[in-house]
């Protein structure tokens, strides 16, 4: 069953097909925004090297893997019509990971999350014409579920259109959601909205570092404007993948949309901040949430053009500060009964992430692609 993954140059996406690749047999294709195939693999082995050995990358992309070049804004993903027609013709199944998490640009939201999400739901629907779509998973989040404060969310009670979104990217994704519920056949889609990603519970290496930087930041400090009770939903991104893969390749499933969280598990702050401070081999802050306002107001000042040094730290905490404060429990019994696994709780794997990402000062040792190297197939 050939199965295409779009944004597998990212960090989800790149989860997604090593965990396909790793632990299934279907062919897969790989839509990946370059100009030419060279480019194509050497970004893919950007992104796959967390997970697959070189020889290992080299020997799906010989047996397994189909490189597409395209861009999910552009007309039938930039396919010419006989390619996109063969495309159809082929593909069984769709994983949707690629999306624009960008908080600045509006426009880049409305292009890739909605434009784009259409476009690969064209797609679908042209596989389900043509022989039959055996599913198509939606990568959503759960920042579509808005405002939230002190909440038991459930998946059916997510998206309440009343509702002030937090920014473009979480109402382009809340509006793709729609799409996908209006335009893909009942019964053909699956929608899973994952909660914050941070590393891995089986290894301590990830690529992915801002929400890390946010909270060794967060960290220095000597009070926090939280409370210690707030829960915080973090899950590794190795649950994630197992999930989305899961569910993905599962017939029959119960529900049409889950969220990949830590449920009720969900840490409270006091647990996790103790786990980081350990970590760095500091003592822990203390917790002072009545000061949640005026942090707030220096963080927005701080993240303004003119905010100086610490702009760049301000704007990640900009972007972070809702699933710092909002103290909701995104409800995960659906995935927990569906796949019959939890994800692993954060301070237990936090240690040896907190130290990865430190002593490599919050960058991966990439390996670049090797000069020369066969294009696939070859
Ligand atoms: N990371 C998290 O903590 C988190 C949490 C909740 C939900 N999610 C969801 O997970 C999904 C993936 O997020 P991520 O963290 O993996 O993001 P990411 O690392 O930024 O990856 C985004 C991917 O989308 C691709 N993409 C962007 N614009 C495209 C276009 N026009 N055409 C084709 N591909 C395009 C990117 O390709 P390039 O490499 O060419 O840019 C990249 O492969 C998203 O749907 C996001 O909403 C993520």
């Amino acid at each position: 069953m050939s199965i295409l993954v779009t944004g597998a140059t990212g960090y989800v996406g790149a989860y997604v097909a090593a965990e396909l690749l790793q632990k299934h047999q279907d062919p897969l294709v790989l839509l990946v925004r370059a100009q030419s195939e060279a480019e194509a693999m050497s970004r893919l082995w950007h992104a796959l090297q967390l997970h697959l050995s070189l020889e290992h990358f080299r020997e799906f992309l010989a047996s397994r893997v189909r490189v597409v070049l395209g861009d999910v804004t552009l007309p039938r993903l930039g396919q010419g019509e006989a390619n996109y027609r063969t495309l159809v013709s082929q593909l069984h199944g769709i994983i949707h990971c690629a999306a624009a998490l960008t908080r600045k640009s509006e426009r880049t939201c409305y292009n890739v999350n909605l434009r784009g999400a259409l476009t690969v739901i064209q797609l679908a629907r042209a596989i389900d014409a043509d022989h039959g779509l055996n599913r198509f998973t939606h990568v959503s989040t759960e920042a579509v579920a808005g405002h939230r404060q002190d909440e038991h969310v459930l998946e059916d009670a997510a998206i309440d259109w009343q509702r002030e979104d937090y920014d473009p990217y979480a109402r382009t994704k809340k509006l793709a959601e729609h799409l996908v519920r209006e335009l893909v056949p009942a019964g053909k889609f699956v929608i899973v909205r994952p909660a914050i990603i941070l590393g891995d519970s089986r290894h301590a290496e990830t690529t992915q570092f801002d929400m890390l930087r946010a909270f060794v930041a967060l960290a220095a400090l000597p009070a926090l404007p939280f409370s210690p009770d707030a829960r915080l939903d973090i899950v590794p991104g190795d649950f994630i993948a197992e999930s989305i893969v899961g569910l993905h390749q599962k017939p029959g499933l119960r529900y049409d949309t889950y969220h990949l969280s830590a449920g009720s598990d969900a840490e409270r702050f006091q647990a996790i901040a103790d786990a980081v401070a350990h970590a760095r081999g500091k003592r822990g802050p203390v917790f002072v949430p009545w000061t949640r306002k005026p942090f707030e107001l220096l963080v927005n000042l701080l993240a303004h053009p003119q905010g100086g040094e610490l702009r760049r730290g301000a704007m990640l905490l900009k972007v972070f500060m809702p699933y710092l404060f909002w103290n909701t429990v995104f409800d995960n019994q659906r995935i927990v009964e569906e796949l019959g696994q939890r994800p692993k709780a954060f301070s237990s794997y936090c240690y040896p992430l907190l130290q990865f990402a430190q002593q490599h000062h919050f960058r991966y040792p990439y390996r670049a692609w090797p000069a020369g190297a066969p294009a696939q197939g070859s």
